[in-house]
Formats: structure tokens, C-alpha cells, sequence
């Protein structure tokens, strides 16, 4: 740890404003309170926990047998130890089947998760799980593109939107979610030309996960970026701990990457 400053806590209007000026947004998933007290000294914006702890903290094939206790469990880790970085917390699989579902689960996670805004997946199939959510005053961030809890609809982890049909309804999605009411939005693995577009429709933060360089800040799995992830890896992810020997110094390099825009390439 450098011991410097305490930085002031980044809000929503903090990250609104920065999409607005262009300075991009370094954001990476965490799961528990040592890591984000490191993530925070090495000036990263914002977290997601993100229900892909079940792959890489938990061990399940993929995000889908994840449990809303689980994230609490996550959650409130990282908000014991956070103190900056905005955190946003993945409604899991399962937890947001009707408003009234979605409000209760996305309750506990504010209140006994300590999340600043919730997450979940899906487009204009969401809209009315969003408008209640808003409507009772918690800040919801959408994620559209490839969607993990879909994984098992999909056949496999694969880019999204490639042909002119998929494109379009992944941009209604955007714009839906945004018409709802999200106040952030994930975009996972689509053609950079996509998330392009959709970034220039919304007036809201966008953060890209293996979709190019032009949305509003990058995210991704903290243990994929550390090169500590079992198995295959997507393409977009770079392993920044092998070059810079420690996990302060790799975190520190992903931000200023982030922020210069030299990652994604
Ligand atoms: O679960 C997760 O980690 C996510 C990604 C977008 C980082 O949702």
C-alpha cells in the first residue's frame, strides 16, 4: 500500500461525469475485503460483485447455481473493507423473476450487501423488474450482450451481435434499459463497432467487458487480469500480473491502461 490520501468516495454523478468528459472508468470485479482494500489503493473507480464468483471463487461451471446468499456473503466483504470505489452487486440467477422478487432480493443487497447499485441481466425482458426497482429508489445497472445466467441458452461463452439482427436487438435492449431507468450499463463480448453505437445512445456510463475500447470505462474479472483463472480465457483478457510482478503493481498498471486507453488494444 502507497499510504497515500484518502481519495473522496466515487458516486454515480462522479462517474456520470467522468463518461462525460471522456475520462474513461478502471473498474474490476471483487469478491472480499483484502483485495478491494488493494483494488482501492491502485485507483481503481468501481467494483462489481459479480456473480462470476461462482467460477472463480466458488468453483461451479458457470454463474448460474449462485445464490443470493452467496453474494451477500461477497458483498458484505467488500463493503466492510470498501471505502472509495463505487460497488455495484449482481442480483444472481434466479433472484429477480417478477418486480416484486427483484425488489425484495435487490433490498438485501443494498441493505446487508452495502451495494450502492444493483446489477442484472437481460434487455426489454427486464423492463418492468427496472422500473420497479427505480421506482422505489435503487439504482440499477443493466448488462446486455452475453449474458453469463444465459449461458446454458447460448451453448457456450460467445460473442453476441455479430450479424445485423442480433446487433439491433441488443441495441433495443440498451435503449429499453435506458428508457427504464438504469443508471449504468454492462456490455459483455460484442463486436467493438456495437459497443460503439450503443455507447453514442446512451446517456448513461457504459462499461465494455471484451467490447472494444470505445464505452465509457472497462471491467474485468479480477482473477482473469491476475493470470489465476483455471482453464481457457477469452481473448479480450490480459494477464497484467506476469509483467508487473506484483499484484499492486499489475493493478495499478490495468488503471492506468484503462485511463490511457491503451487497454483494450
Ligand atoms: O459477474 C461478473 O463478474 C460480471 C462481469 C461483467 C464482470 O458481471
Amino acid at each position: 500500500m502507497t499510504g497515500s490520501p484518502q481519495p473522496d468516495p466515487v458516486t454515480l454523478a462522479t462517474l456520470q461525469t467522468m463518461s462525460q468528459r471522456g475520462e474513461k472508468i478502471a473498474c474490476l470485479t471483487t469478491y472480499d475485503a483484502s483485495f478491494t482494500r488493494l483494488l482501492e489503493d491502485a485507483g481503481v473507480d468501481m467494483f462489481i460483485i459479480g456473480d462470476s464468483l461462482g467460477m472463480v471463487v466458488m468453483g461451479y461451471e458457470s454463474t448460474v447455481p449462485v445464490t443470493l446468499d452467496d453474494m451477500l456473503y461477497c458483498a458484505a466483504n467488500v463493503a466492510r473493507a470498501g471505502q472509495t470505489a463505487w460497488r455495484v452487486v449482481d442480483l444472481p440467477s434466479g433472484s429477480y423473476e417478477t418486480p416484486g422478487q427483484a425488489l425484495a432480493s435487490a433490498r438485501r443487497l443494498v441493505e446487508e450487501g452495502g451495494a450502492h447499485m444493483v446489477k442484472l441481466e437481460g434487455g426489454v425482458d427486464r423492463v418492468a423488474v427496472v422500473e420497479h426497482l427505480v421506482s422505489h429508489d435503487i439504482p440499477v445497472c443493466g448488462h446486455v450482450g452475453l449474458l453469463p445466467q444465459s449461458v446454458e441458452e447460448y451453448g457456450g461463452y460467445k460473442v453476441q451481435g455479430r450479424d445485423a439482427a442480433g446487433a439491433g436487438a441488443i441495441l433495443a435492449d440498451a435503449r429499453a434499459l435506458q428508457q427504464a431507468g438504469v443508471g449504468m450499463l454492462v456490455v459483455e463480448c460484442v463486436p467493438a463497432s456495437l459497443a460503439e453505437q450503443i455507447s453514442a445512445a446512451m446517456q448513461v456510463p457504459v462499461i465494455g467487458i471484451g467490447a472494444g475500447a470505445a464505452c465509457d470505462g472497462q471491467v474485468l474479472v479480477l482473477y482473469d487480469m491476475l493470470g489465476i483463472t483455471a482453464g481457457k480465457l477469452p481473448r479480450f483478457v490480459k494477464d497484467f500480473l506476469q509483467e508487473h510482478g506484483s499484484v499492486h503493481a499489475a493493478v495499478a498498471a490495468y488503471v492506468r491502461a484503462v485511463r490511457d486507453g491503451s487497454y483494450p488494444a
